[in-house]
């Protein structure tokens, strides 16, 4: 269940596309239905196994996120944190993470990334099961010009990945969750920025890729990738969570729920995560959690 690999999630940026919202705080800090934004890539990162965590964030908003979250001794996991002065790009994230990592593998993912599915825990054990090489997600997209998309050779192999390419390649794109091995670090050393002045991750999906040594799963239909790059965006993951929420009476990227149900926290833990939130619910839900127990297996409902 506990995975060896190290977490990072890049939650930088200046949510320019979310203006004014983001004026006064940081996107990935904005509601999606009851939750922070964050709440979802942390939670996925947990239910991954992955108990050290190392978040990146604006100088303006590290006391927010620390606010948040604090060290994530309360949810029985590691939470660090560093800066990323200026958003020069999403593979710059792992040279600010490489102290942290220490030369071992780690699981990046972009903290406004929500992944949701009945898949998902074995599709993560899978990927950390492959320490000599990189994994990521493919999921096919309506607008696939706004993401890294896979190009596929005429065997139907991947051949390039290529970051927001000008004309239609495919529709399948690179999500923003990436499994890499410790090579990855020295990579980014190696790359330049690209044309709009970034660091790009597509870089350093493509070099694995040219090694033989990228695996590209894909994500079925089944599995939600939801995005959060726009306003309408928000607002329809918000609807989605609320949907599923409100017909199962059970929550999506809820990490004290995981941290629980993986026992890495214990029942009077929960319920003193749960008592300063009653008056919103969630805190209820907390303790809905222990009354439950009581009734079913606590690993009866899987994710
Ligand atoms: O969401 C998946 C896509 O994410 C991938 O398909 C692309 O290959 C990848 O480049 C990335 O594309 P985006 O255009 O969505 O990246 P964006 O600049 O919007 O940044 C994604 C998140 O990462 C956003 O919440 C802000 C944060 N970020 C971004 C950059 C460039 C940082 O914290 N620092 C950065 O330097």
């Amino acid at each position: 269940m506990n995975s060896q690999r190290k977490g990072i999630i890049l939650a930088g940026g200046n949510g320019t596309r979310l203006s004014p919202l983001t004026r006064g705080v940081s996107k990935q800090i904005l509601p999606v239905y009851d939750k922070p934004l964050i709440y979802y890539p942390l939670s996925t990162l947990m239910l991954g196994g992955i108990r050290e965590i190392l978040i990146i964030t604006s100088p303006l908003d590290l006391d927010s996120f620390k606010r948040l979250l604090g060290d994530g001794k309360s949810l029985g996991i590691e939470i660090k944190y560093a800066i990323q002065k200026t958003p020069d790009g999403v593979a710059q994230s792992l040279l600010i993470a490489e102290k942290f990592l220490d030369n071992g593998p780690c699981a990046l993912i972009l903290g406004d990334n929500i992944f949701y599915g009945n898949e998902l825990v074995n599709i993560l054990r899978e990927a950390d099961k492959n320490i000599n090489s990189a994994t990521v997600f493919t999921y096919p997209v309506r607008d696939p010009e706004n993401y890294g998309v896979v190009e596929f050779d005429n065997n139907g192999i991947p051949k390039n990945i290529i970051e927001k390419p000008d004309k239609f390649l495919s529709r399948f794109v690179i999500t923003g969750l990436y499994y890499y091995d410790s090579s990855a670090v020295e990579m980014v050393k190696d790359i330049r920025p690209s044309k709009r002045g970034e660091l790009e991750i597509s870089s350093i999906n493509q070099i694995y890729l040219e090694k033989n040594q990228l695996n590209i799963q894909k994500l079925g239909r089944g599995l939600a990738w939801l995005d959060t790059g726009t306003i309408d965006n928000l607002i329809e993951a918000s609807l989605y969570i609320r949907s599923i929420e409100h017909r199962q009476g059970l929550k999506i990227g809820c990490p004290e729920e995981i941290a629980w149900r993986f026992n890495w926290i214990d029942n009077n833990q929960l319920e003193n995560l749960a008592k300063p939130l009653l008056k919103s619910g969630y805190g209820k839900y907390l303790l809905q959690l222990l009354e439950e127990e009581n009734l079913n297996d606590k690993f009866e409902i899987s994710y």
